[in-house]
């Protein structure tokens, strides 16, 4: 903690996005060589020179590292901060990694939806589906959590939608489902430690609006 006074610290997520953002943060001067060693097993990656450390953490994880001080600044897809609804702020949109929240099923499903039937509601976001479907729609649902290939519900039986991700709808093709209903559209996010943004505000002003001339 004491050395966040000196190196400014970024929490991205692990994967495409962290590769994009790379790449944003390169445009803008701010660049990380040892991060881009795919046989690395490091976890936390240094700039000496700029003062600055990255590390990279599974998406959900990257608003508890902001929140709680560990990172500075964190990039991080809309619907992971709306579904862990942590006190960070959030500062810009990057206009990466775009895609939609959507109710998906069986074009069977369309019914059960429009009549606000009871039905089984299958994701990885039950708070953003929660939120939908309770406060939106106001239907009642039975919620089931899932971690991941969350399309097998409708298809196994244990749900009769999904509340998931969609980018090119593939996953949807492949597998016989549909979008039925869209929520909200999603984007890659920079969010910020509430206490570094007074401490550290004119060094992460600067970064964010440079990164905000350079998406423009
Ligand atoms: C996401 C999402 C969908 C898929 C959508 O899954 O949950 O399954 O991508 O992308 P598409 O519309 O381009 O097909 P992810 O790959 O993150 O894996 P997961 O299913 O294990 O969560």
């Amino acid at each position: 903690m004491e050395e966040n006074g000196k190196y400014l610290v970024f929490a991205l997520c692990k994967g495409r996005l962290a590769f994009k953002t790379l790449e944003l943060l390169e445009k803008i001067g701010i660049h990380c060589e040892e991060i881009k060693d795919k046989d690395s097993r490091k976890l936390v990656f240094v700039n000496e020179e700029l003062k600055v450390k990255f590390f990279l953490a599974k998406g959900p994880d990257v608003p508890t590292y902001v929140e709680h001080g560990a990172a500075d600044i964190g990039v991080v897809g809309s619907d992971i901060i709306m579904e862990e609804n942590r006190r960070v702020y959030e500062v810009l949109d990057l206009g990466f990694g775009k895609c939609r929240m959507c109710v998906c099923g069986p074009e069977s499903a369309r019914e059960l939806l429009q009549h606000r039937e009871r039905i089984r509601v299958a994701t990885k976001y039950p708070t953003i589906a929660k939120d939908y479907f309770f406060n939106v729609k106001n239907q009642t649902v039975d919620m089931i959590k899932l971690n991941g290939s969350v399309e097998l519900g409708p298809i196994v039986g244990l749900s009769d939608v999904i509340v998931d991700i969609v980018e090119t709808g593939g996953t949807l093709r492949e597998n016989g489902l549909d979008v039925l209903e869209e929520i909200c559209p999603l984007s890659a996010r920079v969010i910020v430690n509430q206490v570094s943004m007074k401490m550290q505000n004119e060094r992460i002003e600067q970064i964010i609006n440079a990164l905000r001339e350079s998406i423009e």
